[in-house]
């Protein structure tokens, strides 16, 4: 399976925050932002992604991450001139995705819960026609919401609905056959002007072939897109660091445990970075495992 993060768009409800800097790159606690929705696709085995942005901010985001073969990943890049919406996304990954199934992560989302790794592995394989995840909010008015009915089978969805039929938000990661592309391509433009997510996950609905996977109550997702829920979550990220001793999203730890790199190149990523806490956690990764090899979980 191919992987797309989507991290453009101007970044408005940020400025002047985001005047000079790719929102994906701000800091969510210890690290950019990208790293969380990147960790994401890693968990899931998928090691081939393409980064989509601006063209002022496709630079930044390739000088942190280059061609991704130091964490065992091959990132390549496309260019957004415009936010047109998120279905785009299919349109300018259509190369990249080629004939295969495609996994989506919106680059301003943030996910972390225990066994989030079994279930992305359990949704990973065999996507025949789309997997969405749905998670309740107390504002359900500001996403893409899904409706279920008594068996849990998902029977609507609706993009920002003034009156939503349930508190269920269709996150930002969805995992889709290869017709994606094609129902991309025949989107019309919604009345706000864009390429909607939601009028695609509509067209798999409509096939029958739409699933919805529920996150549940113990889980934490986290839609990074004002200061207000940057700062949330990034205390949401120390409180566990702290608590825990261990890094969320860290993505050379990542890498080591799902056998993309080996002990040696973790350390090796981790001496570039020493000067920081966050590089001293990467060394003391790669020597624990080295140690004791233990999978990834998280
Ligand atoms: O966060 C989950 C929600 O994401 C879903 O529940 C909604 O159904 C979905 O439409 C989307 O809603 P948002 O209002 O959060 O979408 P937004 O326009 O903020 O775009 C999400 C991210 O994608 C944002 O970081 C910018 C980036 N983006 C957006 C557009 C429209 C692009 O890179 N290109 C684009 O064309």
């Amino acid at each position: 399976m191919k992987g797309i993060i989507l991290a453009g768009g101007h970044g408005t409800r940020l400025y002047p925050l985001t005047l000079a800097v790719s929102k994906q790159l701000l800091p969510v606690n210890d690290k950019p932002m990208i790293y969380y929705p990147l960790s994401v696709l890693m968990l899931a085995n998928i090691t081939d992604i393409l980064i989509i942005s601006t063209p002022t901010d496709l630079p930044q985001l390739a000088r942190l991450l280059r061609d991704g073969s130091h964490l065992g990943l091959n990132i390549s890049y496309a260019q957004q001139d415009e936010p047109v919406g998120l279905a785009d996304a299919f349109i300018l990954g259509a190369d990249h995705i080629g004939s295969g199934p495609v996994a989506l992560v919106l680059g301003d989302n943030i996910f972390h819960g225990h066994s989030f790794y079994d279930t992305l592995q359990a949704n990973v394989s065999n996507v025949d026609g789309c997997v969405l995840f749905g998670y309740p909010v107390s504002d359900p008015e500001r996403y893409g919401i899904g409706e279920t009915d008594g068996s849990g089978r998902l029977v609507s969805i609706e993009e920002k609905p003034a009156k939503p039929r349930s508190n269920r938000a269709i996150v930002g990661l969805y995992l889709y056959d290869n017709d994606v592309i094609d129902i991309a391509k025949n989107l019309r433009p919604s009345p706000r002007g864009e390429l909607e997510i939601t009028d695609v996950n509509r067209a798999y609905l409509e096939r029958g072939k739409a699933r919805l996977v529920d996150l549940g109550r113990g889980f934490a997702w986290l839609d990074a897109g004002t200061p207000e829920s940057i700062l949330q979550a990034s205390q949401y990220v120390q409180v566990l660091e702290r608590r825990q001793g261990v890094r969320i999203a860290c993505v050379e730890e990542i890498a080591l445990r799902m056998g993309f790199i080996d002990a040696d190149a973790c350390d090796r990523l981790g001496s570039e970075l020493s000067s920081s806490a966050y590089g001293r956690y990467v060394r003391t990764v790669a020597a624990e495992f080295r140690d004791h090899p233990a999978p990834s979980q998280n």
